[in-house]
C-alpha cells in the first residue's frame, strides 16, 4: 500500500485484484491487538468516478452540480471537481469550501432559495451569481444586495411518493411563478431559468415528467414577458445505491425522452441536475465496533413466533450512533443493514438483536431487530452505502468523535479521474463500458507509479 497526501487529506493507492474492503479489514487488523477500535469509515474515490461515467451515460444532456449538502468531505468535492462538475451550495460556507479548491463562480449554483442577505451579499463578492429563489421577498432582498444576479425560479413538484419530501418548504406553484416573473420584471432582474426537486429518495419517475413540463410551463411565461431563458435545472432525487426499488436507469429512462419533448435539443436550452445521493451513497462504508453488550433472557411466552425460537436476545452498543453517522436514520429516513466482518459458521445459532449507538440517550437506537450470530465486544459491525448525509450532519454529542475516513482509489480510476481532468470526456472515455472499470483493487505491492499518480495529488 501506498499513502498520498495532498494537504487536505490522505488517499491510499490500491492495486489489481482487491476491494476497498481489503483495506477495511487491513485496517481492522491493525487494531487487532489493541484496544483502540474506533470507529472508521473507508471511502472509493473511485465508485465517484464510476458513478460520473454513468451519470454521462444514462444523462447525456445533462450537467452535475453536485448537492455539497449531501457530503462536504473535501476529498469528494474535490474529486467531483476535478471530474468537471458543478457544485450547488447551500451556503457561504459550502460556496467558500468549493472555491478553496478552485472551481470558478460560473460552474456553483447557489441553490437555496431562502437566503440571508449577507450570503447573498458573499455570493455577489465571490462572483457566483446563479441562484433560486421562490418567493417576492428573495427577489426584493437579490434586487438590493445582488442586482446581477441570475435568478432561477424554483417550482414545486408532487413529491408525495419520495423518502425526504422538500416541496412542503420550497417552490412556486405555475400561478405564483407567472406574479413572481411579472415582479422580476418589474425590479429589472435577470430570470436565467427554472428548477426543482421531486423529493430526496424518488420513488416516482412520473414526477420528472410533471416537473418538467411544468418547467416549459414557466419558460412560456417567461418569453411571453421578454425574459431570454435558457437554464433547467432537474434538481436530485436520484439512488445512491443498488438496494433501492426503482433503480438510477429507470428514472433517466422516463427524464430522457421528458427533456427531449418539452426542452428539444434545438432549443440550446442547458440542463443542470443537483445529484447528491447519487454520487456519494454507495462509496463510503463504515466499520463500527462493539463496545458493550447485554444479553436479555425472555420470559416464557409460549409464543410459537420464529424469534421465540432462541431464550434470549442480544443488545449491543456500538461507537457511532444517531447522533454521529447515523443522523440519516432520524433525518434521512434511512434503513441500514448490518453486515458482519466476521464471516459466520454455518451452523452458528442466530438471535434476535438490536444495536444501539454510544450516547446515553434511549433514541439512540442504529438497529431494532435484526437476527445474526452472536457477538462479542471487540468484533466489528459494517454498514455500507453509508456516503449520503451521514458525516455531512453527524455531531459529537456526548463527546463522541466522529469516525475518520480513510480514503482509497484505484490506479485506472485514478488514470481515468486525470484523462478526464486532461482531455473533458473524451470519445474513448464514453465508449468505456463503466461496468467494467476496475475501480477497487489491491493492495499496492511495491510496484513504480506511473508518472501522472506519483505526485498524486488532486488539482482542480
Ligand atoms: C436544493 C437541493 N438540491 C439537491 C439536493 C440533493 O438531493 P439528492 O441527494 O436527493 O440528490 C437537495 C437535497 O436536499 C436539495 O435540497
Amino acid at each position: 500500500m501506498s499513502s498520498f497526501s495532498n494537504e487536505e487529506f490522505e488517499f491510499t493507492f490500491l492495486d489489481e485484484g482487491f476491494t476497498a474492503k481489503d483495506i477495511l479489514d487491513q485496517k481492522i487488523n491493525e487494531v487487532s491487538s489493541s484496544d483502540d477500535k474506533d470507529a472508521f469509515y473507508v471511502a472509493d474515490l473511485g465508485d465517484i468516478v464510476k458513478k460520473h461515467m454513468r451519470w454521462h451515460k444514462a444523462l447525456p444532456r445533462v450537467t452535475p452540480f453536485y448537492a455539497v449538502k449531501c457530503n462536504d468531505s473535501k476529498a469528494v468535492v474535490k474529486t467531483l471537481a476535478v471530474l468537471g462538475a458543478g457544485f450547488d451550495c447551500a451556503s457561504k460556507t459550502e460556496i467558500q469550501l468549493v472555491q478553496s479548491i478552485g472551481v470558478p463562480p460560473e460552474r456553483i449554483i447557489y441553490a437555496n432559495p431562502c437566503k440571508q442577505v449577507s450570503q447573498i451579499k458573499h455570493a455577489a463578492s465571490s462572483g457566483v451569481q446563479m441562484m433560486t429563489f421562490d418567493s417576492e421577498v428573495e427577489l426584493m432582498k437579490v434586487a438590493r444586495a445582488h442586482p446581477k444576479a441570475k435568478l432561477v425560479l424554483r417550482i414545486t413538484t408532487d413529491d408525495s411518493k419520495a423518502v425526504c419530501r422538500l416541496s412542503v418548504k420550497f417552490g412556486a406553484t405555475l400561478k405564483t411563478s407567472r406574479l413572481l416573473l411579472e415582479r422580476a420584471k418589474e425590479l429589472d432582474l435577470a430570470i436565467i431559468g427554472v428548477s426543482f426537486h421531486v423529493g430526496s429518495g424518488c420513488t416516482d419517475p412520473e414526477t420528472f415528467v410533471q416537473a418538467i413540463s411544468d418547467a416549459r410551463c414557466v419558460f412560456d411565461m417567461g418569453a411571453e414577458l421578454g425574459f431570454s431563458m435558457y437554464l433547467l435545472d432537474i434538481g436530485g432525487g436520484f439512488p445512491g445505491s443498488e438496494d433501492v426499488k426503482l433503480k438510477f436507469e429507470e428514472i433517466t429512462s422516463v427524464i430522457n425522452p421528458a427533456l427531449d419533448k418539452y426542452f428539444p435539443l434545438d432549443s440550446g436550452i442547458n440542463i443542470i441536475a443537483e445529484p447528491g445521493r447519487y454520487y456519494v451513497a454507495s462509496a463510503f462504508t463504515l466499520a463500527v465496533n462493539i463496545i458493550a453488550k447485554k444479553i436479555v433472557l425472555k420470559e416464557q411466552t409460549g409464543s410459537d413466533d420464529e424469534d421465540d425460537a432462541n431464550d434470549k436476545t442480544l443488545m449491543y452498543y456500538v461507537n457511532d450512533g444517531v447522533y454521529g453517522s447515523f443522523n440519516c436514520i432520524l433525518y434521512d429516513h434511512a434503513h441500514v443493514k448490518p453486515v458482519l466482518q466476521k464471516r459466520p459458521k454455518p451452523d452458528d445459532s442466530c438471535y434476535s438483536c438490536s444495536i444501539w449507538g454510544p450516547t446515553c440517550d434511549g433514541l439512540d437506537r442504529i438497529v431494532e431487530r435484526f437476527n445474526m450470530p452472536e457477538l462479542q465486544v471487540g468484533d466489528w459491525i459494517l454498514f455500507e452505502n453509508m456516503g449520503a448525509y451521514t458525516v455531512a450532519a453527524a455531531s459529537t454529542f456526548n463527546g463522541f468523535q466522529r469516525p475518520t475516513i480513510h480514503y482509497v482509489i484505484s490506479r485506472p480510476a485514478w488514470q481515468l479521474m486525470q484523462q478526464i481532468k486532461e482531455q473533458g470526456f473524451l470519445a474513448e472515455v464514453e465508449e468505456q463500458d463503466v461496468a467494467s472499470l476496475p475501480l477497487s483493487c489491491a493492495w499496492e505491492s511495491g510496484i513504480e507509479y506511473p508518472a501522472t499518480c506519483a505526485s498524486a495529488s488532486i488539482n482542480v
